[in-house]
């Protein structure tokens, strides 16, 4: 049979759209699922991505101790100068409502005991406890109350296994990028085949891309799929500079970059050299609890000065029984890996671990490309700046794709679902017999981008990652028009976008802020670079 007519029998439609099953895209899904049909993709198991892994939990001001003035505070301080106040201000009031949205969707977070006050946790940069959790599984906790509801919701049809390649746009001289998103192409893994999705609005919640580091906390999932799909077809994305490392992950061959919460440190746990020394004192004065990025930064440069490959995080002076009672899940998997929290410190070092730039998105969630809405991991709102507070992201992501289902439901002008979708064209490639080109070059970027545009980085370093990740690009470029699409060569293709324009960030930004540290330029530069990395498609041509 002629591969298009094939193509042309599974071309889907629905009324939304919904890239991703974190957060984010499920929070949006089953919002306008109250007023039409919605469709959502994932590219793996609905429950694989970064919202099932949170561990520390999510921040929102309902201690009667905190203030919405504090968790502002806060935010701007670790942000670093680059934050949108009013966007702060907005996610930060809005806070309290979600968390009840969530509670009513079946979430449990943890209260204390004697009463039915939440138990807050606190972490670093925070000046009051304000995490709302589920001991140290708050992400798998949410994931399983919001799932559990859309996958019973009978407008909702999830589609796990299908991985977005590319919009299919149309001209829309209206729009700030002079186009609208009318679907998307998606490979079926099971069925081996590209297919066709149209419908009336679109919702990218792609989440995080720290699979663009060798080292990283995220899921494999986190290619920034949706950041290079959004930039491919003309929306801007800014600061991708500000790539957050988080300070303690397990350093253990088998335990790849397993996340030991912040959390921890914010009930006591203290970092130490492996002769015993407690460091984090000499770098600020508020020792394990500064923002990530001096704590990062403190704990790199630790392992520099001693050689060694990793510090200690020891929180075996508090009681056993709060220890299990507080981390079960983080003391099983380390007991799995021959560690006894209670009784020893464990070897961690810093992984990439939070996307604080993204595709551009305005209050409500709009990017620049008509009937395209971005929210999660996958968005740059304005509100983390240069340093994302942490617990700072479920919420942002609980807030934005809730304000996005509002404008998407107030806003019905486009009631038709496009039509003359071009079917999608493999007939010129082939079955690639050269898979091993895509693997090596998948190590060589996240190689590259670990040791070249990492925690400190320096002028020299960022040009020849740039040189490096740009012949890579051509040949993957050459390669990807050749050969049928695997789900391994769609990823590729975006993690060297991603992994580009955050070079060009990188290399443009003349200071050091937040988490962007080059040694040289050091000091901040507030008369010139006060204002965000913005790339647009011009800026960078794309694989
Ligand atoms: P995700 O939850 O990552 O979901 C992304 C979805 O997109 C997945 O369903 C994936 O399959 C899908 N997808 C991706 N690409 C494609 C494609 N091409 N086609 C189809 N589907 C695709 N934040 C906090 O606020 N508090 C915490 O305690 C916390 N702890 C964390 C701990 C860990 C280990 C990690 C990794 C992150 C943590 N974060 C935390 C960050 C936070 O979890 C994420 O920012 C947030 O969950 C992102 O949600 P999301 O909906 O944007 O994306
Ligand atoms: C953690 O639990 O340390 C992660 C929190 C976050 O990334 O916000």
């Amino acid at each position: 049979m002629p591969q298009v007519a094939r193509l042309l029998k599974i071309m889907k439609t629905s009324d939304y759209l919904v890239i991703g099953s974190g957060i984010a895209g499920l929070i949006f899904a089953l919002e306008v699922a109250e007023h039409g049909t919605v469709s959502v993709l994932c590219k793996n198991a609905p429950d694989e991505g970064s919202t099932r892994y949170a561990q520390g939990g999510i921040a929102s001001v309902t201690s009667p101790l905190d203030t919405f003035q504090a968790h502002i505070a806060d935010t701007l301080e670790a942000g670093d100068g680059l934050c949108n106040e009013e966007i702060v201000r907005m996610v930060v009031e809005d806070g309290p409502e979600r968390i009840e949205q969530l509670i009513a969707l079946g979430t449990q977070f943890d209260r204390k005991d004697e009463s039915q006050d939440y138990e807050l946790g606190r972490e670093g940069g925070h000046s009051a406890r304000r995490i709302l959790h589920a001991r140290d599984a708050t992400g798998a906790e949410i994931h399983r109350a919001i799932f559990a509801r859309a996958a019973a919701h009978p407008n909702i049809e999830i589609l796990p296994y299908h991985i977005a390649i590319d919009f299919i746009t149309a001209d829309n001289p209206d729009a700030r990028g002079g186009k609208e998103v009318c679907g998307v192409y998606a490979l079926d893994m099971a069925a081996n085949e590209v297919q066709t999705f149209a419908a009336k609005l679109t919702m990218l919640a792609t989440g995080g891309a720290g699979k663009v580091y060798l080292y990283t906390s995220n899921p494999d999932v986190a290619t920034g799929d949706g950041i290079a799909m959004a930039f491919r077809a003309g929306a801007r994305v800014a600061n991708m500079e500000f790539f957050q490392f988080h300070p303690t992950c397990l350093f253990h061959p088998e335990a790849k970059s397993f996340l030991i919460t912040e959390a921890m440190r914010g009930e006591g746990a203290q970092l130490k050299t492996l002769k015993g020394k407690r460091f984090m004192l000499d770098y600020d004065e508020r020792a394990e609890l500064a923002p990530r990025d001096i704590v990062a930064r403190a704990i790199d440069l630790e392992m520099k000065k001693s050689g060694h490959d990793y510090v200690l995080l020891d929180i075996s002076h508090r009681d056993e029984k709060f220890i299990l009672d507080r981390f079960p899940t983080i003391a099983q998997r380390t007991a799995e890996l021959g560690f006894d929290i209670c009784k020893e410190p464990l070897p961690v070092v810093p992984a990439a671990h939070y996307c604080c730039g993204g595709v551009i998105s305005d209050p409500w969630g709009r990017s620049d490309l008509a009937r395209l809405y971005v929210a999660g991991e996958t968005a740059h709102t304005g509100l983390h700046g240069a340093n994302r507070l942490a617990s700072n992201s479920l919420l942002e992501a609980l807030v934005f794709a809730h304000r996005a289902s509002r404008h998407a439901l107030a806003h019905r002008e486009y009631t038709d679902i496009p039509k003359n979708i071009p079917e999608w064209d493999s007939l010129d490639t082939v079955k690639s017999s050269e898979e091993v080109i895509v693997s090596h070059s998948w190590d060589e970027v996240r190689r590259t981008m670990w040791n070249l545009v990492g925690i400190s980085r320096s002028d020299k370093r960022l040009n020849l990652a740039k040189r490096r990740i740009e012949q890579i690009a051509k040949e993957v470029k050459d390669y990807y028009w050749r050969y049928q699409v695997t789900s391994d060569l769609i990823e590729l293709r975006n993690i060297i976008t991603v992994a580009l324009i955050t070079i060009h960030c990188a290399a443009n930004r003349r200071e050091s802020r937040g988490l962007h540290f080059n040694v040289d330029c050091p000091a901040h530069d507030d008369q010139n670079w006060l204002i965000d990395s913005v790339v647009h498609a011009a800026d960078i041509s794309p694989v």
